[in-house]
């Protein structure tokens, strides 16, 4: 703490100076998640706030496609990002061109773009949704669009999670999450062989074996609520490391088992990195224009459905 006072002192300086505020993803490591963070949360929750912020710059803390979603929501605010190497393997797993093929060979097939891409992939996209949404967007693109089908990528898993929950058929994509495809189910048995009763919760970016040994799946927003509302006496959080580190702050009586999996993506951002940013008011992050005005159709009807 005493190396990480000054930086985080010099931080909270040149947040007045630059008039910035700093969006927290909950796989924020805590100092930053819970120390300089000024709104915390899940995909869904900061691309809610980052339409409203008041200042005139926002600082990510999370990766490149969730800057490019403020920026999208967000035009006249500069919008920075401590590290342009914070990508993602499902950001880039997809190009806009990958998406016109698919619609080429999939007409009149709703849509549906996780918001872990870039701009350009929304803005080929009838509606987006995160791992909180996935399902009401799946089912109101469908009803809107009057078919049963759907094309829901890039994250196959996600998508083959959310098919069994609806009826709709979901026609999917190759790309996944690099830390949540590394947990296997026979993780899953060996940490319930190891604490029995603990309580599992997964994130959607699982493959679905791992969901299936589970007792709740949900965004990163919705495992911490469940912790927060049902404080199990003990908890594993089957998504990225910072999570853990993060609910247990807010919730001292529950013991938390913890696999690391690590996002060498969202650990790239780092208070040196903050401070770095708001100093030099770098990486700014830009959006074309005429690519941002159809991305922010997409991401706007998804903010716009009732929560
Ligand atoms: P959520 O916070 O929306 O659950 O997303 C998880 C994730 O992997 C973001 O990169
Ligand atoms: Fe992308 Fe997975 Fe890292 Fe999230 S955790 S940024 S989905 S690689």
């Amino acid at each position: 703490w005493k190396v990480m006072a000054p930086v985080v002192a010099r931080i909270l300086q040149l947040k007045e100076e630059r008039d910035a505020v700093i969006l927290a993803h909950n796989y924020m490591t805590p100092e930053i998640f819970a120390v300089v963070g000024d709104i915390r949360g899940d995909s869904l929750q900061l691309a809610r706030e980052a339409a409203k912020v008041k200042q005139n710059v926002i600082v990510q803390g999370g990766v490149h496609f969730m800057a490019e979603t403020s920026k999208v929501l967000a035009p006249a605010k500069k919008v920075l990002i401590p590290s342009l190497e914070a990508g993602c393997s499902l950001a880039s797993s997809i190009t806009g061109s990958d998406v016109r093929l698919l619609k080429e060979r999939y007409p009149g097939v709703p849509v549906v773009t996780y918001v872990n891409t870039t701009a350009e992939v929304k803005a080929e996209t009838d509606i987006c949704c995160t791992s909180s949404n996935a399902v009401q967007v799946v089912e109101h693109i469908c009803a809107e669009f009057g078919t049963n089908q759907v094309i829901l990528i890039p994250d196959q898993y996600l998508a083959k999670n959310v098919a069994r929950m609806t009826d709709k058929k979901v026609i999917t994509w190759a790309g996944s999450c690099e830390v949540h495809e590394r947990f296997s189910a026979e993780d899953i048995r060996e940490i319930r062989a190891g604490n029995p009763g603990v309580v599992v919760l997964a994130h959607p970016e699982c493959p679905p074996e791992v969901l299936a040994e589970a007792d709740y799946a949900g965004s990163t927003a919705a495992m911490s609520g469940y912790v927060q509302k049902k404080q199990p006496r003990q908890v594993v959080l089957v998504t990225e490391c910072s999570m853990s580190d993060n609910v247990a702050l807010e919730n001292p009586g529950v013991e938390f088992v913890r696999p690391c999996n690590l996002c060498p993506h969202m650990k790239r951002i780092t208070l040196e990195g903050i401070q770095m940013s708001l100093e030099t008011m770098t990486h700014e992050v830009h959006v074309d224009e005429a690519v941002a005005e159809r991305a922010r159709v997409a991401v706007q009807r998804m903010i716009d459905l009732p929560p």
